[in-house]
């Protein structure tokens, strides 16, 4: 009897190990079975985190997106007008040729470069369409990693926007990075970016936020960029500007537009990325475009053939609608004045509650001072504010925004500042 059970259970033994044997071998067969877990994005994982809270009053600073005073996501008028008259003019629904909408890039140059930039007037501009400005990052990323002829290395600014540094890698770039903020007076470590500028490889690639940086909200001033040009100038270096805020910083496109523009004038042949996600509110459509500047317009052709071929490797042709809006917005002068407006309007709320951000603080006693958040400009300030003390914004005052400190100022509203600066006095004293 019992050796009949030990040899039965000695059998159920082998049979389950057996199992278990074919399972696990079944899983580490799998095609995938090393794919490792990857941590959320750092901007858009936050989102989640905000949608998983309960809490009536929780407050998401993390993606920058503008709201409206009510925290509602805000579609321009202008861009409603526009997008009627795209309905209403039942077009097809053809592709679009690989580097888009010519009705679209067009203007998209004006607006960046403005209509009287010697890279129009000369037609030695070379212009696609792109999946908003990530996408221009990317095709600029694969066009500098298959032609530009020296060493391929990119250089950000400390800090940048989350995104570039995995859109420049996988564009098979090296990274480096230049000295940019100055925690100690949360400014711009000037004297450190030039010095970087200056001892960066001749010929190196300098990656440049046009206005209102990304997350730090601390821009150089007109001179400074004077400067800067010089010294890129200097050292041969090539300047890619990501140009994402356009008139968000200060509410006027063309003074947002200071620097690209100024560095063309000095002769300076650069990249640029343009994103209409910010300040056309188009940020599901993924409306951008890139764009090189060329020594002639006999370098532009040779240029656009080879932006063609990376393009239709890469997604063929861009989507139409969001670019058919845009284009009706930039090509019509009533829609393009009302829009001005419209991106002045969203840039003054963003300047209005900066200073009721700060005025808040500063009411419950603070000791800190915070006149950062008020000399910092565009989407987002840098508060200063510490990961463990984010942490803590989110998980005790449902109160979300990025690990670095950045709050999307877009998400703040007269409702809502009274309760963020009462958590973020809490967190800071
Ligand atoms: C941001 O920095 O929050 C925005 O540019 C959105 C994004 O895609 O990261």
């Amino acid at each position: 009897m019992l050796s009949t059970l030990r040899v039965t259970s000695r059998q159920a033994v082998a049979r389950e190990s057996g199992m278990r044997a074919l399972l696990t071998g079944v899983r580490a067969g799998s095609t995938w079975a090393n794919v490792p877990q990857g941590p959320p994005d750092a901007i858009l994982g936050i989102t989640e985190a905000f949608k998983a809270d309960s809490f009536g009053e929780k407050i998401n600073l993390g993606v920058g997106a503008y709201r409206d005073d009510k925290g509602k996501p805000y579609v321009l008028p202008s861009v409603r007008t526009a997008e009627d008259k795209v309905v209403a003019s039942r077009l097809d629904k053809e592709y679009a040729g690989i580097t888009g909408i010519p009705s679209f890039t067009k203007k998209a140059a004006e607006l960046a470069y403005g209509a009287n930039s010697p890279a129009l007037k000369e037609d030695r501009l070379a212009i696609t369409q792109s999946v908003s400005g990530t996408g221009a990052l990317r095709i600029g990323g694969a066009f500098l990693q298959r032609f530009y002829p020296h060493a391929k290395k990119l250089y950000l600014p400390t800090p940048s926007w989350a995104n570039h540094n995995s859109v420049f890698k996988d564009s098979g770039l090296e990274i480096g990075t230049y000295r940019y903020y100055n925690k100690d007076t949360i400014g711009l470590d000037f004297d450190g970016l030039v010095a970087d500028l200056k001892a960066a490889p001749e010929n190196s690639v300098i990656l440049l936020h046009a206005c209102a940086h990304n997350p730090t909200g601390v821009d150089p001033s007109q001179e400074q960029w004077r400067k800067v040009s010089d010294v890129v100038k200097e050292k041969g270096h090539f300047a890619f500007f990501d140009m994402a805020y356009q008139g968000f910083a200060s509410g006027d496109a063309d003074k947002d537009a200071f620097a690209p523009r100024y560095f063309v004038e000095q002769g300076h042949n650069i990249a640029l990325c343009q994103s209409f996600a910010k300040n056309m509110g188009l940020y599901g459509e993924r409306v951008g475009a890139f764009s090189l500047v060329c020594a002639s317009a006999e370098e532009k052709k040779r240029v656009d053939s080879q932006l063609k071929i990376l393009i239709r490797a890469l997604y063929s042709n861009p989507p139409i609608h969001g670019a058919r809006v845009a284009s009706t917005i930039l090509n019509d002068a009533e829609l393009n004045k009302q829009w001005l407006g419209e991106v002045k309007g969203m840039a003054d709320r963003i300047i209005e509650m900066r200073a009721l951000l700060k005025k808040n603080l500063e009411d419950l006693g603070s000791k800190h001072d915070w006149s950062h958040i008020t000399n910092q400009i565009g989407m987002f300030a840098y508060t200063g504010l510490k990961p463990e003390q984010m942490d803590v914004l989110a998980k005790e005052h449902s109160v979300y925004a990025t690990k670095d400190g950045r709050i999307s100022v877009a998400g703040i509203t007269t409702a809502n500042v009274k309760r963020l600066a009462e958590s973020i006095f809490k967190v800071t004293g």
